[in-house]
């Protein structure tokens, strides 16, 4: 059955508009099939990413080898560059208890360090941790260097767990001079530079972090997902099945976290359904050609989708008629947090979202254009939630899991309220589950994969002594 996105939201709006939207539904719909595909052959390239010649799909081996048991102790600090925030925290792990404590501060990570030199991006990182030391260590100089686990969420070639050779920006990040090299000397130079008192000892992915922290809490989790400014998953394979580790000497029944970075699925573009608007948020992105799936679903780019429609039907006419629409023209204005709050609105005016548009773009708007944006948003964010269900499925597929919880962290998932509801229905349809079947794949909010999780991925890799006393 062809799926449709609530067409009762257009009740009683203007002909001359819906007219217009028949062909972004058309654009938007995936349907049940079209998702099955999308999902064989997500499996497919997942597979391929695991073998020797490789493929889109990276399938990057963490060397995180094992699950934590509870029986981890120590104390870490924990680093946590995002695609929005720097986050440190001191975490002490209690052994035994599966309990932990931790001490946190975030500090926005501003645009123009993305796109900086990597002096920059290095020693902001290094001051905010100066200055986090200060306020809770006292200013106290140590007499051995501070040990981090350090949370780098961008694709990188991992020899080992305390190296990684970053292999290309995602997210619009572009600082010259990092890609093809090791970030962890890349940081360490900056510490020294800047005197705090820190070492490196383990260089993880978010979704690694998300991954271990919630198998922590629930040992139902098999996978570790990030839906937020990007979008991605990890979870644990048998090294028997990854031919690209055939030469490691590892032994028979070793398994190893693979951080998939199946953003790039479809970088080649053979089964996506890619609209004219997902072609031009790929042209005008700082890596044009890569992370196709990544686009087409993650928070960085369906606030930008949603800006690019409007700005279309404004040039024909349709929207806004006569209104400055200046400020709706600069590049990614309008965020993912606009797309839930104005879908949440449920007042029968749409106040909320009419205030949005007047508050930050200078807009007035009709009862009948709010309800069209509306409209364009659910098509936007249901297609993401579909499209993100196929990654999921995919992994589970592969792994021939038809049960277990997902944990998941990220704004778009966690704050967005819709979302879930719309991705579980996705995993309905891909795995045809009958009605009153219970959901056997359960996605749940993670929480704090790059502080605990960091700090258990640090102690399972490193020895305990490393690990300072609590
Ligand atoms: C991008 C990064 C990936 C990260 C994800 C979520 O896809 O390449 O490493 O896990 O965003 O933050």
């Amino acid at each position: 059955h062809t799926f449709r996105y609530r067409p009762e939201l257009l009740d009683g709006v203007a002909e001359h508009l819906t007219g217009e939207l028949k062909e972004y539904e058309d654009w938007f719909m995936v349907d049940a099939a079209k998702l099955k595909a999308i999902t064989d052959h997500f499996v497919k390239e997942l597979e391929k990413g695991l073998s020797v010649e490789g493929g889109c799909i990276p399938m990057n081996i963490t060397w995180v080898m094992k699950y934590p048991t509870g029986h981890e102790k120590g104390r870490i600090l924990t680093v946590d560059m995002g695609g929005t925030n720097l986050r440190v925290c001191d975490v002490c792990l209690s052994a035994g208890k599966r309990d932990f404590e931790q001490i946190q501060r975030k500090y926005k990570l501003p645009d123009s360090v993305k796109t900086d030199t990597k002096e920059v991006l290095w020693e902001f990182i290094a001051d905010r941790l100066a200055s986090f030391l200060s306020d809770h260590h006292n200013g106290e100089e140590p007499s051995k260097p501070l040990p981090m686990s350090f949370t780098f969420s961008f694709p990188v070639d991992q020899r080992s767990v305390r190296s990684g050779i970053l292999q290309r920006w995602t997210k619009n990040f572009n600082v010259p001079g990092v890609e093809g090299n090791d970030v962890v000397p890349q940081l360490e130079a900056a510490l020294k530079r800047k005197n705090v008192p820190v070492k490196v000892v383990a260089l993880l992915n978010d979704t690694v972090g998300t991954l271990v922290a919630s198998h922590y809490r629930d040992p139902q989790v098999k996978l570790g997902s990030i839906f937020s400014t990007g979008c991605n998953a990890a979870y644990m394979e048998n090294c028997r099945n990854i031919p690209k580790l055939r030469d490691a000497g590892l032994p028979e029944d070793a398994t190893v976290i693979i951080n998939t970075e199946y953003g790039a699925f479809d970088n080649e573009r053979k089964v996506l359904p890619l609209t004219p608007f997902d072609h031009q948020i790929d042209k005008q992105s700082s890596r044009p050609g890569t992370q196709i799936y990544e686009k087409m679903v993650a928070g960085l780019y369906i606030g930008e989708m949603l800006r690019l429609m409007i700005l279309t039907l404004h040039g024909k006419g349709v929207l806004f008629r006569g209104q400055d629409v200046t400020r709706l023209r600069v590049e990614n204005s309008l965020e993912a947090s606009f797309l839930s709050i104005a879908e949440m609105d449920i007042s029968e005016g749409l106040q909320d979202m009419r205030e949005e548009f007047e508050e930050k773009f200078g807009l007035q708007t009709t009862l009948d254009e709010l309800k069209t944006c509306r409209y364009l948003i659910g098509l936007i964010a249901t297609r993401a939630a579909r499209l993100y269900a196929c990654g999921i499925a995919a992994i589970c597929k592969k792994t021939e899991m038809r049960q277990c919880h997902v944990g998941v962290d990220g704004a778009v998932f966690n704050k967005y309220s819709m979302f879930k509801g719309r991705v579980a229905q996705g995993l309905r349809e891909i795995f045809d589950w009958q009605p009153g079947e219970m959901d056997l794949i359960a996605l749940n909010a993670a929480e704090d994969g790059s502080g605990v999780g960091a700090a258990l991925v640090a102690s399972l890799c490193i020895d305990d002594e490393e690990l300072g006393p609590c």
